[in-house]
């Protein structure tokens, strides 16, 4: 039994009741929608004419996604999914939706049919980690990488998991939402280099249970090798709250010296491989947010208030939450917004981060923000 629903202006059909052989997950419609504008973002930078790029939803559920990108930014799109039952429903969307000259269903394993073909855009939407599909993903793609992680625990430091799935050592701190962003943006790099292809990210977020990325592929392998010089660490003290990131050249991590300078505490700990340079392109994500002005979507506002703050966001690869930099000290929580003001009357940079509203970015020190005298200071 189905039920049909909508999504930006596609129509698309769904179990009625939650079934095991076919995902829909209506949460994701938030993410689905910034895809339709950064796709078409993405599409409207490229120099025109071009011929008609090709897209694979590799892993499709209802089809929702791919179905989306056929109806709402009208590229040609491969769908596919190896549930029977899922490619069978992917066929009735297409045909909802009359895009059957654009639109063509697959009922494959999505690394079978990646290696068997290059697509210019390729999107990997995974129960749980994506890693399993990166390899094919990553010998495939031409152009444009669209790829979820819902697997933030290993990814955060939480359980264990973080070295075998992403062969990066992640640490529970209070900015996990970003280590977790940056170490799979790390594991991608590697993957890409491997076929002499470079990231570049334009886009990448993470909300509640997933993380996405959008990400440029050029093609070369000089680029590549200076894309691996974006990898890097960041030491922690756990004890005072001190951080900083620095990229694997300093003889992976040998370099740094383990005491922390602001507290004297022995031994920082060390986060990573991770991707330690900027995780998305302003003028990119500008024009996401124009594309999302323009079109009806149901998740408009909350996509807007992502893309205006990753716009803005420093790209600094950490963030402090504010109530722990308040509890340090004992002083009750200031609006974010007067933390921001007082940082940058000191001379530093500052900014608020989409990772988290209680949190902020800058490129001060722990101790520099403690000696804000943010106690007499009035808010
Ligand atoms: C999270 S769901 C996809 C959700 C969908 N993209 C959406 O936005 O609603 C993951 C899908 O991958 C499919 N899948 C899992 N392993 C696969 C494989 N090796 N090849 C192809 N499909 C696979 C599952 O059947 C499931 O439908
Ligand atoms: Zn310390």
């Amino acid at each position: 039994m189905f039920s049909e629903t909508k999504e930006g202006t596609t129509r698309i059909l769904v179990p009625a009741l939650p079934t095991k052989s076919i995902f829909y997950n209506p949460k994701m419609e938030l993410c689905r929608d910034i895809d339709i504008a950064g796709v078409a973002a993405f599409l409207s930078s490229l120099p025109s004419p071009q011929a008609p790029l090709t897209y694979i939803d590799a892993l499709a559920g209802t089809g929702v996604r791919g179905i989306r990108v056929a109806n709402e930014v009208g590229l040609p799109v491969a769908i596919n999914d190896r549930s029977k039952p899922a490619y069978e429903l992917i066929k009735r969307n297409i045909e909802l939706n009359e895009i059957v000259e654009r639109a063509k269903a697959y009922n494959e394993d999505a690394n079978v049919l990646l290696l068997q073909n290059n697509y210019d855009l390729v999107d990997i939407d995974p129960f749980g980690s994506p890693v399993p599909f990166l390899d094919a993903a990553c010998k495939s793609v031409k152009k444009l990488l669209l790829i979820t992680a819902t697997d933030t625990a290993p990814l955060c430091g939480a359980h264990s998991g973080g070295l075998r799935k992403y062969a990066a050592k992640p640490l529970n701190t209070e900015y996990h939402p970003e280590m977790a962003t940056r170490i799979l943006l790390g594991r991608v790099t590697r993957d890409l280099c491997k076929y002499d292809r470079a990231i570049q990210p334009l886009l990448s977020y993470s909300r509640s249970h997933f993380i996405r990325i959008i990400a440029r592929v050029e093609k070369g392998a000089k680029k590549a090798d200076e894309r691996m010089k974006r990898l890097g660490f960041i030491a922690h003290c756990f004890s005072c709250g001190n951080r900083f990131a620095f990229p694997c050249s300093d003889m992976l991590g040998m370099n740094v010296k383990k005491k922390c300078e602001v507290c004297g505490a022995a031994k920082m700990r060390i986060a990573g491989p991770l991707y330690v340079e900027a995780i998305k392109e302003k003028r990119f994500c500008e024009q996401v947010q124009e594309e999302l002005v323009k079109r009806e979507l149901g998740k408009k506002k909350e996509a807007m208030k992502i893309v205006a703050t990753c716009i803005n966001e420093l790209d600094i690869p950490f963030y402090f939450e504010h109530h722990v930099i308040c509890k340090a000290l004992k002083v009750p929580p200031p609006p974010i917004s007067s933390l921001i003001d007082a940082l940058h009357l000191s001379g530093f940079s500052a900014s608020r981060t989409h990772f988290s509203d209680t949190a902020l970015k800058t490129d001060a020190r722990i101790d520099d923000i403690l000696n804000l005298n943010l106690k007499s200071r009035k808010m």
